[in-house]
């Protein structure tokens, strides 16, 4: 058995920060945030938590599918900024949809997040363990950025994307993971508890961001080891990427997806991207892109996709499954 998509929703704070917003808040502007990262903007939430945004985004995929929420049998939230640390996102969203069959739990593996919950649901209805899985990528990062730090600020924004994976008999689903502690200062958000006992140690020291970031290490990191983790899942697949009919990647800058895309020496059309809107929403990125192109009819059957995520962690990881 495979898990199969039968239904996928997403949800974005209707608040919107364009780059000229930002540019009055930091000394940055349009120009340079469009040609560094291609973002125009990011949806910010107000009064929106990240498990509210979350089961939103279930909601959505609920409809969708046609399916009675008492057959979900597991939730899994990917998720590095749900407002509590427990309860977990899931079982707020079990309880928002009316899932009361499931199981639920939220994982945490930044920007990967959401691949490797697919790659999870994916393991459990292959096992036999579930038939139908609910899985949501949800992040507020907007709680985590210093709005006074041009260099991390003007990349994030906030979101919440799900997939209803159903039991199916199909085409075997191939996945690869990996992880890097080693990099682990590359990419680091802290959380409210330890920023201030770090703020305790500096004391007196001006810093105040949550987000530390190598930008251009992350960067390289992404270009070199996406294109790899994609090639070893081929591999595996024993598939070309001629096959692929899209490459759905996390949408963190324009620049590092066309690079992945030269690397692979693939036509960038193949690489959908819609960060140019949402900025970098962390775990939901994949879902939400997913979820616009399956609206807009892109999405048909047969078609073979290649999931693809990267950072903190560091962390990175891809799937390849059919439509
Ligand atoms: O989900 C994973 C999360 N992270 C990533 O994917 C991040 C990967 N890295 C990147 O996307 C890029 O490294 C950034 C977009 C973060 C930065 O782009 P860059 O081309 O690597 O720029 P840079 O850091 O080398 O900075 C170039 C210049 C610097 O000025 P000087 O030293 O050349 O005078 C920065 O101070 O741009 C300056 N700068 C800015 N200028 C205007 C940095 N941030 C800004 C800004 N506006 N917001």
């Amino acid at each position: 058995m495979v898990g199969k998509i039968c239904g996928t929703g997403s949800y974005v704070p209707p608040r919107v920060l364009n780059n000229d917003d930002l540019s009055k808040i930091v000394d940055t502007n349009d120009e340079w945030i469009r040609e560094r990262t291609g973002i125009g903007k990011r949806h910010v939430a107000e009064a929106e938590t990240t498990s509210w945004m979350a089961g939103q985004a279930a909601l959505r995929a609920v409809e969708q599918s046609g399916i009675d929420p008492a057959e979900i049998d597991m939730i899994l939230v990917a998720t590095s900024s749900s407002e509590t640390v427990f309860p977990c996102a899931a079982c707020e969203v079990q309880k928002m949809i009316g899932a009361a069959g499931a199981a639920g739990y939220d994982l945490n593996a930044a920007c990967t997040g959401f691949v490797l919950a697919f790659n999870a649901a994916q393991a459990y209805i292959s096992a036999g363990f579930c038939r139908t899985v609910m899985v949501i990528g949800a992040d507020s990062m907007s709680n985590m950025i210093d709005w006074t730090d041009r260099s991390t600020c003007i990349l994030f924004g906030d979101g919440a994307g799900a997939v209803i994976l159903r039991a199916e008999e199909g085409t075997p689903v191939y996945m690869a993971a990996h992880s890097d502690g080693e990099k682990a200062p590359s990419l680091t958000g802290l959380s409210r508890h330890r920023r201030g006992w770090v703020e305790e140690l500096e004391e007196g020291a001006e810093k105040k961001s949550f987000i530390h970031m190598d930008g251009q290490g992350v960067f390289k990191f992404a270009v070199r080891k996406v294109p790899e983790v994609i090639e070893e899942v081929l591999e595996e697949a024993g598939s070309s990427l001629e096959d692929i009919d899209y490459f759905i990647l996390h949408q963190a800058n324009r620049r590092i997806i066309e690079a992945v895309a030269k690397r692979l020496k693939t036509d960038v059309s193949k690489f959908p991207m819609n960060l140019e809107e949402y900025a970098n929403t962390s775990a939901a990125t994949v879902p939400i892109l997913i979820d616009e192109m399956n609206r807009k009819g892109m999405l048909t059957e047969g078609q073979k996709i290649m999931l693809a995520g990267f950072g903190a962690g560091l962390t990175w990881a891809a799937t390849l499954f059919e439509w």
